[in-house]
């Protein structure tokens, strides 16, 4: 063996070398692991300060029940009944003659029930306004939850997002009863838009005699493009069940804004 200053040097020097590279290894690992715990916990933090606003329920059960619909699944291979228990866990009161649907026309629908207390939509609810905005997904064989990196809208039909909103959509449209109000967009060529959620999942929900109604409010704008008339809200009527009356009213949406800033005018005058 040679054991010349040389050589000792360069062994020296292959150790440190590894030792390094093991350190980088170990600290890219601890930093990982935290980022992936912190993306958990911070999603349960917002789950639960939301849920906790609703006080009649129990969050940590109601979060068990959230987790167990995709931890450890494919986020492309999350169907609808992957959510039964989580709807089960908080299940919709019914709100009869107060059930607002909506199809393009968040901000104006949003800001009105917000303001005024008569009309409730999904996002008012315990499940919508908990999970509202947030992005969530799970994978195959790993216990973690992951906020980022997650399948978009439409990427794939049964992803672990998508599934959720069209499961809690379904149980909303399930649980409307009496006069139901859904409120499409005036200013987009097609109101009632075939592959909307409202269209594919909550319609064909509405049934009678449990649903009485369906007004449609048909917000107008500057930009206003249809009408009542269009041929896509005849579609609509066809599809709906025809034991519930329809009705259809163009309002615009400095009425429906004035009203809601006016505490004063009842319900059901703001159209
Ligand atoms: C999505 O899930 C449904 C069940 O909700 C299933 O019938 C359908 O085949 C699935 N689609 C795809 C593309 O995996
Ligand atoms: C209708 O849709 C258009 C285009 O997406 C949007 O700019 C407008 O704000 C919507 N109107 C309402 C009342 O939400
Ligand atoms: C509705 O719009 C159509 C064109 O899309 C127009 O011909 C008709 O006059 C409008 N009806 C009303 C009541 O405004
Ligand atoms: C009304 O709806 C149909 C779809 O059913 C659409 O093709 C048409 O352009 C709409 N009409 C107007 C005036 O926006």
């Amino acid at each position: 063996m040679d054991h010349s200053p040389e050589k000792r040097r360069r062994r020296r020097c292959l150790i440190l070398s590894v030792l390094a590279v093991l350190l980088l290894i170990i600290i890219v690992a601890v930093v990982l692991g935290l980022t992936l715990r912190k993306n958990t916990d911070s999603l349960k933090t917002t789950f639960i300060s939301r849920c906790k606003a609703f006080k009649e329920y129990d969050c940590p059960k109601i979060w068990d029940a959230f987790e167990q619909s995709y931890v450890g699944r494919d986020p492309c291979k999350v169907p609808m009944e992957a959510y039964d228990p989580f709807i089960a866990a908080a299940p919709f009161q019914p709100a009869c003659n107060r059930m607002m649907f909506w199809s393009k026309t968040t901000d104006v629908v949003h800001d009105f029930t917000e303001k005024k207390d008569c009309f409730l939509t999904l996002e008012d609810t315990l499940l919508g306004s908990v999970m509202d905005g947030l992005t969530w997904c799970g994978k195959e064989g790993s216990p973690e939850t992951f906020t980022t990196g997650c399948p978009g809208w439409t990427d794939c039909v049964n992803n672990t997002v998508r599934s959720f909103w069209n499961r809690a959509s379904a149980a909303f449209a399930d649980a409307a009863c009496g006069q139901v109000t859904a409120m499409l967009n005036g200013s987009i060529v097609t109101p009632f838009n075939p592959t909307s959620i409202f269209a594919t999942i909550e319609l064909e929900r509405l049934d009678s005699p449990r649903v009485k109604n369906l007004n449609v409010v048909l917000v107008t704008q500057e930009t206003t493009v249809t009408n009542c008339t269009n041929a896509s809200l005849k579609n609509l009527q066809k599809e709906l069940d025809p034991g519930v009356k329809y009705n259809c009213k163009e309002v615009s949406e400095a009425q429906i804004q004035e009203c809601s800033s006016n505490p004063e005018k009842p319900c059901g005058a703001c159209w």
